[in-house]
Formats: C-alpha cells, sequence, structure tokens
C-alpha cells in the first residue's frame, strides 16, 4: 500500500518512522510518503492561509497550494510510459467496479466534521492500495479543494472522535495505524486482529474483556480460575460474558446495535 501524506509539519508524522508501521515501511509493505504544503507556494513568507469570506475568527487554507500539492501527489503516482510509478492496480483504473473514483488514490480528509473513523472503516480502507492524507491546520481547507478532487478521486471527511484537534496530523497518525495493522503480513499473527474489540466475527463487535499474563499472582491477585482451567469452552464463555459485561458499563450503544441471536450462537458452540 502506498500513503501520501501532505502537511504544514512533516516532523510531526515521525512517528510513522516507528514501531509497527515503521517496520511495515522497512520491509516494503507500506510505502509512506510525507510532503511539505509550503513547498507548493511562491510567496517569500510560504503563506499557506488567509481570512475567512463572510467573517469569523481563524484562518482558513489556501486552496492554490493544496492545488498545486495534490497534483504533484497525484501525478506522481500516475502510471509512467512501463508502468513502474504506479502503485498496484491504481494508475490503470482497473479496479473491478470501473468508474474514475476508482482510478486514482483515496483522498482522506481528517476533519472533526468528517463522519467517525471506525474500525469498519479502517477495513475498509486497508483493502486500497493508494491513500492520500491532507491533515488541516486553523480552520481547514478552503471547501474548493474538497468539491474540486471529489469530482474525480473516492474523497472521504472523516473525523477521529467528537472533540477538537489543533490539527489533522494526530488523526493521521491514529488512521495510518489502525490501517497498517490490517494489511497482510504486517501483525506477527494473523489471529491478533480476529478478537479486537470492534472486530465483526468472535467478538461480535464488542469491547474486548481483561486479559492476564504470569506471574499467576502478583500484588496478593490472582488469575481468574477458568483460566487455569484448560477447558476451552468455558474459557470462550467467561471471555464473552466479560466482553458482555465491558461493553455494557462502557458503550451500551454497541450492545443495543447488536444482534442477540448472535450473542446467544457462540453460547450454543461452546
Ligand atoms: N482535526 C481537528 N479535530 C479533528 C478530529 N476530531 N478528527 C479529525 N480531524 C480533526
Amino acid at each position: 500500500m502506498r500513503i501520501d501524506v501532505v502537511t504544514i509539519f512533516p516532523e510531526y508524522l515521525e512517528p510513522l518512522n516507528v514501531s509497527l508501521v515503521g517496520k511495515a515501511r522497512a520491509r516494503g509493505q507500506l510505502d509512506v510518503r510525507v510532503h511539505d504544503l509550503r513547498e507548493w507556494t511562491h510567496d517569500r513568507h510560504h503563506t499557506v492561509d488567509d481570512t475567512p469570506y463572510g467573517g469569523g475568527p481563524g484562518m482558513v487554507m489556501k486552496p492554490e497550494p493544496w492545488g498545486e500539492a495534490l497534483d504533484a501527489v497525484l501525478a506522481s503516482g500516475a502510471a509512467a510510459p512501463d508502468g513502474t510509478a504506479a502503485p498496484d492496480g491504481v494508475a490503470d483504473g482497473a479496479g473491478a467496479e470501473g468508474g474514475a473514483a476508482d482510478a486514482g488514490p483515496v483522498l482522506v480528509v481528517p476533519t472533526p466534521s468528517g463522519r467517525p473513523f471506525t474500525q469498519r472503516l479502517a477495513v475498509e480502507l486497508a483493502a486500497k492500495p493508494w491513500l492520500v492524507f491532507t491533515p488541516a491546520r486553523y480552520e481547514g481547507i478552503d471547501r474548493r479543494v474538497i468539491d474540486e478532487y471529489g469530482d474525480r478521486l473516492d474523497v472521504r471527511e472523516v473525523s477521529v472522535g467528537d472533540y477538537v484537534l489543533a490539527g489533522g496530523e494526530a488523526p493521521v497518525l491514529v488512521m495510518v495505524e489502525a490501517v497498517a495493522r490490517l494489511l497482510p503480513g504486517v501483525l506477527g499473527n494473523a489471529e491478533s486482529h480476529r478478537d479486537d474489540s470492534f472486530a465483526p466475527g468472535a467478538m461480535d463487535g464488542l469491547l474486548e474483556g481483561p486479559v492476564y499474563t504470569k506471574p499467576p499472582e502478583w500484588r496478593g491477585r490472582g488469575i481468574p480460575e477458568v483460566l487455569l482451567s484448560g477447558h476451552h469452552g468455558r474459557i470462550a464463555r467467561w471471555r464473552r460474558d466479560q466482553a458482555l459485561a465491558r461493553t455494557s458499563a462502557n458503550r451500551p450503544d454497541l450492545i443495543e446495535g447488536s444482534d442477540p441471536a448472535a450473542l446467544d450462537k457462540h453460547d450454543r458452540a461452546a
């Protein structure tokens, strides 16, 4: 997978060199390119923002640098005559569904006004060959930029939560990590995301329950007896009970949206 990030704070993305994402890059599973938006400004002060039309507080990011930056990033992924510069399956427009929006990257625009970032969206994005992120500062990017690229690309405005950050760079770190760990071969154990909180499947979208490791006693606290029993059916049942209890305490909204029949089926199997 290829990921491009255009930002006025390239150094903010340095954590992408570390840990899981850093290793995936080093192994060639992830091609991450961070670009400085100011490279596409032409004035002495490298201006990227201006006052909002209609008045109001704060500044708005100007459309011209974003347009030039995104055109350059898109062109760098377009097919070279020998096809070598194109991320797999991208520039030839050979996507199964066809149509203009399938011929380029998915453009992910972090904004508190976007749709919520969920595990479901992470899974969807992990199946794409190319993502371009446009983290903004100030009050956001001139709307015409989103509209312009929305005519040609699959554009997603995405929020990482109901709070306002100073910019979209931290949301990009969040989204890239959530996506990268889903790529084939990035996590050591392919089963490790099967039981993830929010993953449909083993836990039916419930939160994961508590986990324990050695030693068997720590500060007078032991391990739940069932985990030492070796009885797989009882352990599975206990884990589901714990998941249900934790979900009803922390996220009752997830239980309201879940299918009771799906929950019961595990008990029958155990
Ligand atoms: N930029 C500022 N706050 C944000 C949020 N909650 N999600 C995505 N981008 C943002």
